[in-house]
């Protein structure tokens, strides 16, 4: 049983993500049809949205992972992000589409975006189900955005609370 905090509302419901995730992914089906296409998840906080959002896209794709730590139990940012895990497969010539769970302060995006250029794809663009626009410290362009979220801790559909309600179906927030 997940172990939903009492003072947890909700924002998106499962349903209303399905729908979101069905739109996003068929925009991004027009835009990436014929083109090698790479979706590069952003590890923990967006595998579940990752999942739906790849069966989404009908189209070809590589998927690779890499985790970056700029949280550790606490609800703000350290502002130090650090590549926990990379991935081993060439991006360059290739279309990169980064999926990320939440731009909070976009610190993690911006220190991403740097390192990925380096390696030469074709193109990088972002899709982040979330943003948090009322916290932003470094502006990142976000290509494809499911919703914007106030300025509170959201957990649900792959964001966590201490490790905890990932598995969370919905999305919400807690209350200050
Ligand atoms: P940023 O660098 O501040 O944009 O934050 C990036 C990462 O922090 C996100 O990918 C999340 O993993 C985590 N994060 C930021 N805000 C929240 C939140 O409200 N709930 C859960 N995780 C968050």
């Amino acid at each position: 049983m997940t172990a939903i905090p009492d003072n947890w509302h909700l924002l998106h419901s499962a349903a209303d993500i399905a729908q979101r995730v069905a739109q996003m992914g068929a925009q991004i089906r027009r835009d990436y049809a014929g083109k090698p296409l790479t979706l590069l998840v952003v590890l923990k906080g967006s595998f579940i949205f990752a999942a739906d959002l790849c069966r989404a896209i009908d189209l070809p794709m590589h998927i690779e992972f890499m985790a970056l730590r700029s949280y550790g139990d606490e609800t703000t940012t350290s502002g130090v992000v650090q590549i926990t895990l990379d991935m081993r497969f060439p991006v360059e010539n290739t279309h990169v589409l980064i999926v990320e769970d939440i731009v909070d302060t976009g610190l993690t995006l911006d220190y991403l975006r740097q390192n990925l250029v380096l390696r030469r794809p074709a193109s990088l663009r972002l899709v982040s189900l979330l943003h948090k626009p009322s916290r932003t410290v470094r502006p990142v362009t976000i290509d494809y955005l499911g919703f914007e979220v106030p300025d509170h801790f959201i957990i649900g559909y792959g964001l966590d609370n201490a490790g905890q309600c990932r598995n969370l179906p919905d999305i919400g927030y807690i209350a200050p």
